[in-house]
């Protein structure tokens, strides 16, 4: 039976950073949910469909095709064939991802990919509903947060060490309407899973985050 890691919480709460690590050093493929919905945005964004109409973006879902590959360990993401990996980590594909992601059609589609993923392959996969909807039977689950101020904080120093000019206050503004869509949806929102190990990373090094998540998983062959 293939292990599997759940890691769920919050835009900025350090998932993809920290899963990537610790599937590097655990010899896991790396999983990013998110990824998924951001390329199904993608999709939406360029066929111009208005986000708020559910039903032409259920109808354009049938003709969406999302799978993965891996390159060198990196999660590449095809949409319809093309490797669409560069075009999706920008805001605006995150917002509509956060938009169009309560579809139940949409959801349904990503997660029986998800599924096979993780039946197939040892794997730590992150998102918002891998504990509670999609792994409900993960050998282990991670709900990983920081405070909306601190995950701001990280997210500002990240864009400024690009050379990009933002504003602190309107990043935590948007973190924070983020984080309300994503929990107070009907289709599995998120929450933290009852069996889930609360990891507040706040005070926390990324090292720090990446040795407790490795600790708690000494349990794997
Ligand atoms: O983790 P991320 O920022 O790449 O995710 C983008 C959006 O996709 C997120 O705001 C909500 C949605 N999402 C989801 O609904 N379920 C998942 N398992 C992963 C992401």
């Amino acid at each position: 039976m293939a292990y599997n890691i759940a890691v769920d919480g919050p835009a900025g709460a350090g998932k993809s950073t920290i899963a990537k690590a610790v599937a590097k050093k655990m010899n896991l493929i790396y999983v990013d949910t998110g990824m998924m919905y951001r390329a199904i945005a993608l999709f939406v964004l360029r066929q111009k469909i208005d986000l708020q109409d559910s039903e032409k973006i259920v109808e354009a879902c049938k003709s969406v095709d999302v799978t993965i590959r891996y390159e060198d360990g990196m999660q590449m993401v095809l949409l319809n064939g093309e490797n669409v990996s560069a075009r999706l980590r920008t805001e605006e594909v995150g917002t509509a991802a956060s938009v169009i992601s309560p579809i139940p059609e949409v959801r349904r589609k990503l997660v029986e990919l998800q599924r096979k993923l993780a039946a197939e392959s040892d794997c730590i996969m992150d998102g918002r509903d891998i504990g509670t909807c999609v792994l409900p039977d993960a050998q282990k689950k991670i709900y990983l947060t920081a405070s909306s101020e601190v995950r701001a904080k990280r997210r500002y120093d990240e864009l400024t060490a690009k050379g990009e000019t933002c504003d602190l206050k309107k990043i935590r503004e948007d973190i924070e309407e983020r984080d309300y869509r994503d929990m107070h949806r009907e289709t599995s929102p998120l929450k933290q899973a009852e069996d889930a190990i609360l990891l507040d990373t706040s005070d926390m090094t990324i090292e720090e985050v990446i040795g407790k998540i490795i600790s708690l998983c000494s349990d794997k062959q």
